[in-house]
């Protein structure tokens, strides 16, 4: 879907980014000269917004080779072509990992959080910005997102929370959003 998606990805977040990056602009924070992957990282706009006002080396990791074109053009660190599922680093290389909007479309949700938390340091800190399951405005999303072929399922905190290595607290943002942050141990 996101190969399609991607010509028009920037503008459709220029309204849907106050649902999605603005949220985590104004509610996580990073530290600089710090290494930060996005899984599921799309076309770079959360990326492109963080290391214009922070001086850190920012990785945006998606599977769709069209969202990582549009990412090509802003000034990131790297970006990668790779599935959520394998993450090709080695163990607990990273200050930060990010997912926003993007753990109701992997296929293999426990493998991409095991997977996340592999990766990020001891003492990193994991941010994670989706949609509650089971209110209206997520199973509008969710109908939508189905029938145009997504495996779309929505993970509540508490289901997150089984796969975090250390302890994680989370915010609504709204009545149907919310903010995970972890800080592995
Ligand atoms: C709704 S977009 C969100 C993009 C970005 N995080 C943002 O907030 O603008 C979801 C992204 O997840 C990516 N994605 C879906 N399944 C994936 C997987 N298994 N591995 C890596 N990326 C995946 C899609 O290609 C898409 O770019």
């Amino acid at each position: 879907m996101f190969d399609y998606l991607a010509p028009f990805y920037d503008e459709f977040l220029s309204v849907s980014g106050r649902y999605t990056t603005k949220p985590v602009l104004e509610n996580a924070s990073f530290r600089e000269d710090s290494l930060v992957l996005d899984v599921g990282g799309g076309t770079g706009h959360l990326g492109e917004k963080i290391s214009g006002s922070i001086d850190l080396d920012y990785i945006v990791l998606d599977e769709s080779e069209k969202m990582l074109k549009r990412a090509a053009r802003k000034d990131l660190y790297c970006i990668i072509k790779s599935s959520s599922s394998y993450l090709p680093f080695r163990d607990e290389v990273f200050d930060y990992v990010v997912c926003v909007d993007a753990l109701h479309h992997f296929e293999d949700k426990v493998k991409s959080l095991e997977e996340m938390m592999r990766v990020l340091k001891r003492d990193g800190v994991f941010y994670l910005l989706d949609f509650l399951p089971k209110k209206l405005v997520t199973r509008v999303i969710c109908f939508f997102e189905r029938l145009s072929g997504e495996s779309t399922y929505f993970c509540s905190p508490s289901e997150i929370d089984k796969y975090i290595i250390g302890s994680s607290e989370y915010r609504a943002l709204n009545s149907f959003q919310f903010l995970l942050k972890a800080n592995k141990n």
